[in-house]
């Protein structure tokens, strides 16, 4: 008896202890290494409730119940690199390969455009072919014929040289996940060429040269621990960047990781909200890998404090080729041409879908 009274007072105590870690990273933004450590480790399902609650009311004071899009075009699955994770690694000889042409680009965006959709994320392997003699008419042309859209690029590591190049020619934004902030980890997930040292480099040229910058991370990827993670948001913490994509690792059947377990919705929107607290106005997408894991992902990744989705707005013909991970969602909601049905999915969680550019709070159009 008297031992279920103490279990009884030390659960009511560890309750309280996780809501007030959660209600101090609300108020500072960040908490110490070992705080962070306990709320990933020991959370119990209320406790993720509970951030959720808090993530939702810190995403509302800052763009109220908005949701914001963008219309995603994969431009090529050409990719010279090998992350081990990633179904359009090089060494996949399986993966059909595709790039568009500029003029193909040009009317995914016309279409886009035509679908109420005001920001552009070209996105794509490391392909010589998108040089800067290539992009740069490009991006030129796209912010000519839509003077009211934003740009966001999505191209991996390239010289700082060409990020100004591609910076200058009217790119707004740019993606570079980080992927693993903690470099050993780095290492077991990527080709010996690449180092973690060059992908920070890559960030602060981005940082410097004026673009609003998104990295990120992938949750539940191989050998990740939770310390792992807490690297993660700690680096987050200290590049304060723009915009964070986070989503579950997925296994993809042709990589070298095409056995191990996959992440947990459950995670990925923990660290979502964490993410939120940690900063408030960032732009943070319920990723269409979240959406492939759980067929309420998307709906989940909203309520937990994300307030972007990127559907696909790519040719129909090329989707499936653009295969990162096995199941990769790209038809119904995930597809812009259904941006109407997603609308109506996303207004079911009380939030709404608007046809705006979406610039992280403070920016001004440029
Ligand atoms: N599972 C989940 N995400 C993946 N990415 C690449 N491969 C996978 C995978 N197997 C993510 C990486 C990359 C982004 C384009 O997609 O984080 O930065």
């Amino acid at each position: 008896m008297s031992s279920n009274i103490a279990f009884f007072i030390f659960a009511v105590l560890f309750f309280r202890m996780m809501r007030d870690l959660i209600s101090k990273l609300e108020a500072d933004n960040i908490l110490a290494r070992e705080e962070f450590l306990n709320l990933i480790d020991n959370h119990t399902p209320d406790d993720a409730e509970y951030l959720f609650e808090r993530a939702r009311a810190v995403r509302e004071s800052h763009f109220g119940k908005a949701v914001y899009l963008r219309g995603l075009v994969e431009i090529t699955s050409y990719c010279s690199n090998d992350c081990l994770y990633c179904g359009i690694r090089r060494s996949n000889r399986g993966a059909e390969r595709y790039r568009l042409s500029p003029e193909e680009i040009l009317q995914c965006c016309e279409e886009g455009h035509k679908l109420g959709f005001r920001t552009f994320v070209m996105q794509g392997g490391e392909d010589p072919y998108f040089s800067d003699d290539v992009l740069v008419p490009l991006i030129d042309e796209i912010k000519s014929r839509y003077p009211d859209c934003a740009v966001t690029l999505s191209l991996g590591e390239r010289s700082r040289k060409s990020y100004q190049r591609l910076y200058n020619a009217g790119a707004d934004r740019y993606l570079l996940r980080h992927e693993t902030a903690a470099t050993a980890h780095y290492s077991q997930l990527h080709p010996q060429w690449m180092s973690y040292e060059r992908r920070m480099e890559c960030l602060m040229n981005l940082k410097e040269i004026g673009f609003q910058v998104g990295t990120g991370f992938m949750v539940g990827s191989p050998y990740q621990t939770s310390e792992n993670l807490l690297e993660d948001l700690l680096f987050i913490a200290r590049f304060q960047p723009q915009m964070v994509g986070i989503g579950p690792f997925v296994p993809h059947h042709a990589t070298p990781f095409a056995s191990e377990k996959g992440g947990t919705a459950e995670l990925t929107t923990f660290m979502l909200g964490l993410l939120r607290l940690m900063l408030p106005g960032v732009l943070l997408p319920s990723t269409t890998a979240l959406g492939t894991i759980d067929p309420e992902g998307r709906e989940k990744g909203l309520l937990a404090g994300a307030n972007v989705v990127m559907p696909n707005l790519s040719p129909v013909d090329v989707r499936k080729k653009y295969d990162i991970y096995d199941n990769k969602l790209f038809s119904g909601e995930e597809s812009a041409q259904y941006v109407r049905n997603l609308a109506d999915r996303i207004a079911s969680t009380g939030y709404h879908v608007e046809f705006v550019r979406g610039d992280a709070p403070g920016w001004a159009k440029r």
